[in-house]
């Protein structure tokens, strides 16, 4: 591996017992569910990123179309010289817009895919040689304790691609409040929220005709396979995606095209034909649903953005 004098990387992956559990606990539950943020292992993020180059997926483009045109007005805001924190930063691409503008003394990309977030965040050190980049595999849903420099600088965070609609509604309250305390008094967050539309655009965008959102949800059965020893057959399971407008959410699910058992780590799972595994929600906002949430979770609204036809919206939060 390259040694780069400005990267660090702190390692808090969580461990593969911390998996298990999880998987047992949802595969045990009705409706069975898993988090989506086991998607993210090497190959889950890869296949993110071939997710975010297809024709139906606005949301990463309208994102860095916003990035791109308001570029300099989101630096003012935010100020310079920052520790600016990345959370779920993924292949770091959406940064790279703020990057030259911005100016922050550190980068700090916090995301859970180890492999995939070491390479991106090495990537962005070796392109901006004097910008400290500091990067820490960690699941951002626990408690983390962040490295020692993270208070010697203000701290703005940037949290884009709407996976704060991965949360419950609630649980994204709570998140927020726990982005607030990180960040700190008058803290600053840059969070990127997808927009409540014609459901047949969102259907498009996560039923995409080349399979790969497919290939995404279903690579989270073959990592159980590889790193909890299970059987899942591939050829067994379908990705289904579909927008439910009553609670303003995608919802993603791996079903059962049989009746079948699976066996993982000594257990075994029943599954009946037709019953789904619940991977992902993903909730969209309007402006002022997004607000008022961010209201409660103790930010106000400095500013916000939204493209031309109301896709994707951007929006600067300062702790109250
Ligand atoms: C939807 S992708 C977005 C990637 C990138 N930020 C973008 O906007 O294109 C979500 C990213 O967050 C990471 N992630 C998901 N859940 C996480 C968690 N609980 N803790 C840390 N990172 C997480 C994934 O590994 C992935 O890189």
């Amino acid at each position: 591996m390259t040694y780069l004098e400005n990267f660090a990387f702190y390692d808090f992956h969580p461990a593969t017992e911390d998996f298990y559990t999880a998987v047992t606990t949802g595969l045990t539950h009705h409706p069975k569910y898993l988090s989506p943020k086991f998607f993210y292992d090497t190959v889950g993020s890869q296949w993110f990123d071939a997710i975010t180059k297809l024709p139906e997926y606005y949301p990463t483009r309208t994102e860095i179309n916003l990035l791109n045109i308001y570029g300099e007005e989101i630096a003012d805001l935010l100020g310079h010289d920052n520790l600016l924190l990345e959370l779920g930063s993924g292949s770091s691409i959406k940064i790279r817009t703020l990057l030259d503008v911005l100016q922050p003394a550190v980068y700090m990309p916090i995301d859970i895919s180890r492999e995939h977030l070491r390479d991106a965040a090495m990537s962005i050190a070796q392109d901006y040689p004097s910008l400290q980049v500091c990067a820490v595999c960690a699941d951002y849903t626990d408690s983390i304790e962040l490295p020692k420099l993270a208070v010697a600088y203000p701290c703005v965070a940037f949290f884009p691609g709407s996976s704060i609609g991965n949360f419950e509604p609630n649980d994204a309250k709570l998140f927020l409040k726990r982005v607030a305390t990180m960040i700190g008094n008058g803290g600053k967050l840059l969070i990127g929220v997808d927009l409540r539309k014609d459901p047949n655009l969102l259907h498009a965008a996560y039923n995409d005709s080349q399979g790969v959102t497919a290939a995404f949800n279903l690579n989270l059965l073959q990592r159980i396979n590889k790193e909890l020893g299970a059987n899942f057959q591939m050829d067994s399971f379908q990705h289904y995606a579909f927008y439910n407008p009553i609670l303003h959410r995608i919802e993603m699910h791996l079903f059962s095209m049989k009746n079948q058992t699976v066996r993982c780590n000594g257990e075994l799972f029943d599954f009946q034909k037709g019953e789904s595994i619940h991977s992902e929600n993903s909730y969209k906002y309007s402006i002022e649903v997004f607000h008022q949430l961010a209201n409660q979770a103790g930010f106000n609204v400095l500013q916000f953005w939204q493209d031309d036809q109301a896709l994707f919206s951007l929006h600067c939060l300062q702790v109250q």
